[in-house]
């Protein structure tokens, strides 16, 4: 179960000063490709979903499959939403399996930003899960040419950077210092002095957003200066886009064909990335250090109340599956009949927790304390309640 917690991903880059790739991803080759080169590397790597990009796949179910991915496979990782739009949304990822979230809200003045972040901080960090945000804005979109971005780069101020911090509580920040989103055609120019006085006054992890097409120089000096989560695809999106336009130039090819070298492809160009960045070799440290990210498994085992109809039992787990799957944190909400006619405790409620703080979260939720007090407790009087960690 090599899932980490993504605080204790990003502390130990801080500490040892090398940067987590967070390669973003579209689809189950670039999953493998990204995982391929985090292994052959032995380096922690952040999983990167963004919704900029979900016309292009269904994020429930790449999800599951980067979940699945990510307890099988030997190295550390996290699984992140990358600029989220909405609470709901952060809601929706932890749900499916993220443990790190970014909602975006760099476009919004100062104090809608604090507020709105905060929002997602406290959400977010009751159910254990890292957050991140942005000051200042970092133009341009992923996958497209840097020029056709949406508006002018706007610098992040460092006083800002500090208030910020202070007010929304984020795990690490994403600061704007010269980068664009998507393709370049020749260097940005980079602010390393206004990075060196964030770096010096928060002392917290750092994330640049916008790595294709930065320079090796430029990128030891993002890391010396306290960049610690590089946030990488358009390279990687081209460079399976050749990949496949070379397939198609030999002619005659089935679908199958002619993506069968984008793994590849994208696993190449992440295991340079890991090894510019410095976090080839470092699995089995970060392992050791990094608390491992774990579910819980809520039981509620129960009797229904001697004159409560197969109906009115019915009827309060499908209320209760409504109320209880929407609590953040909440992975999945399942009930159960025992198969055994003498069972002590005929029915269960099986409640899937993102991670062990939603325990305390979910006990003291509203729609929680109202369902439970209302329509649960009344109907189900001799019941057992307990937690499991899962393995
Ligand atoms: P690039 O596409 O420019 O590498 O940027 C990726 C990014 O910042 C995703 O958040």
């Amino acid at each position: 179960m090599p899932l980490v917690a993504m605080q204790d991903l990003l502390q130990h880059a801080h500490r040892h000063r090398y940067a987590v790739g967070a390669f973003d991803l579209i689809n189950l080759d670039f999953l493998s490709g990204i995982l391929a080169a985090a292994e052959a590397q032995r380096a922690p790597v952040i999983l990167s979903l963004a919704e900029s990009h979900f016309a292009h796949f269904d994020f429930e179910l790449l999800m599951a499959a980067t979940l699945t991915a990510a307890q099988r496979t030997p190295v550390p990782c996290a699984i992140h939403l990358d600029h989220g739009k909405t609470l709901e949304r952060a809601v929706e990822a932890i749900r499916w399996g993220a443990n790190g979230v970014m909602v975006d809200a760099s476009h919004l003045p100062f104090a809608d930003n604090c507020r709105f972040t905060a929002e997602v901080v406290a959400m977010a960090h009751a159910c254990g899960v890292c957050v991140e945000g942005e000051l200042g804005y970092v133009p341009g979109s992923c996958g497209v040419d840097a020029e056709r971005h949406p508006g002018p780069l706007q610098y992040t101020s460092v006083e800002e950077a500090q208030a910020f911090v202070a007010a929304t509580g984020v795990d690490c920040l994403a600061v704007s210092i010269g980068t664009i989103h998507g393709r370049l055609h020749g260097l940005p120019q980079l602010d390393f002095e206004r990075l060196a006085a964030i770096d010096r006054l928060l002392g917290l992890p750092l994330v640049i957003h916008g790595g294709t097409g930065l320079s090796e120089e430029q990128f030891r000096r993002l890391i010396e200066l306290g960049v610690t989560k590089i946030n990488y695809f358009t390279a990687l999106d081209d460079g399976a886009g050749a990949t496949m336009r070379a397939a198609v130039a030999e002619g005659d090819m089935a679908c199958s064909q002619i993506s069968s070298g984008v793994r590849r492809a994208v696993q190449s160009r992440c295991e340079q990335m890991i090894a510019l960045w410095g976090g080839n070799g470092r699995a089995a440290e970060v392992l050791a250090q990094c608390r491992p990210w774990r579910e819980v498994e809520h039981l509620v085992l129960f009797k229904p109340e001697a004159s409560a109809s197969a109906e009115a039992v019915a009827a309060q787990f499908a209320e209760g599956r409504r109320a209880l799957a929407a609590i953040p944190g909440v992975r999945a909400v399942r009930v159960g009949h025992s198969v055994r006619d003498d069972a002590r405790y005929s029915h269960a409620w099986l409640i899937r927790f993102a991670h062990e703080d939603v325990i305390d979260h979910y006990r003291d939720h509203p729609a929680h304390v109202a369902f439970a007090d209302q329509r649960f407790r009344p109907l189900a009087p001799d019941r057992l309640t307990t937690d499991y960690r899962l393995d």
